[in-house]
């Protein structure tokens, strides 16, 4: 399980607060949709799940399974079992995106104290894996994002959240320049991946991403809070009607 209590975030070197108390539980097997006008912080949230020190908590908690994750390095989150996939996925230059996941995939398991895969495991899994996202080898062959057009980082990611098994998953933005087709790859990766034991946050702006990944639950979030929250028929109240409604209403 997922727990968001009355968390409030500023900039590190400034006073603005982006995040004013918001609030959010995600049971496992449930699949959230973050949704929100751009500049709500939506990202942010994403940035301070991941530990990313530009942001500082001033008040509230993120819990994983009832652990705060607070005080966690990067890779203490990933080894309990957090993934996040960005809005703006990092390219790495000079890291072939085979010896990352590889690497990814170790550290897992070393946390884990499970064994290290032997390549031909690794390349099996892999291949396997990459075969259902439309990645080929080659790909894999090249510098982690690199030079990958915006549709290729989104697969790589979902590969790698494939090849993890983590049981809480934060996408941001998946859908953010994916033409149709890859949507639908991207879309059916994520949708492969539900479980019982799966917690996903989706945070999109638009509704579009959602006829494809069916949400259990959507909120709203507007000026670092959540404002409203309802089923699947809430985001296409908002595609229908747009946000103003309810940020009136929650103004
Ligand atoms: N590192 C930063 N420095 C200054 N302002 C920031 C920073 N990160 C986010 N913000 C501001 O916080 C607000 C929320 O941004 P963001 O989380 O990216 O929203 P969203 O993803 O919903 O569009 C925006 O007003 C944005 O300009
Ligand atoms: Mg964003």
């Amino acid at each position: 399980m997922i727990e968001i209590k009355n968390l409030h975030v500023k900039i590190a070197d400034e006073d603005k607060m982006i995040l004013n108390g918001l609030n959010l539980t995600v049971k496992p097997g449930e699949v959230a949709a973050i949704m929100g006008p751009n500049g709500s912080g939506k990202s942010t949230l994403s940035y301070v799940m991941a530990g990313k020190d530009d942001y500082e908590v001033t008040e509230g908690d993120i819990l994983l399974n009832g652990e705060s994750i607070l005080e966690m390095e990067p890779d203490e989150r990933a080894a309990a079992g957090l993934f996040l996939a960005f809005q703006y996925p990092v390219e790495i230059p000079g890291v072939p995106t085979m010896n990352f996941l590889k690497a990814a995939m170790n550290s897992q398991r070393k946390a884990h104290g499970e064994n290290e895969l032997s390549t031909p495991e690794f390349i099996k899994t892999v291949r396997e894996a990459a075969g259902k996202l439309d990645i080929s080898m080659d790909m894999l062959k090249r510098s982690l994002n690199t030079g990958f057009s915006g549709g290729e980082k989104k697969r790589a990611e979902i590969l790698q959240m494939a090849l993890l098994e983590p049981k809480y998953c934060v996408l941001d933005e998946t859908d953010s320049g994916l033409d149709i087709d890859a949507l639908k790859i991207v879309s059916d990766g994520v949708n492969a991946l539900r479980s019982p034991e799966r917690a996903f946050m989706v945070i999109t702006h638009y509704q579009r991403l959602l006829e494809h990944i069916i949400p259990d639950t959507v909120h709203v979030l507007y000026k670092g809070r959540i404002v409203e929250t309802g089923g699947k028929e809430l985001a296409q109240h908002l595609e229908a009607n747009g946000y103003a409604d309810i940020i009136g209403k929650a103004a």
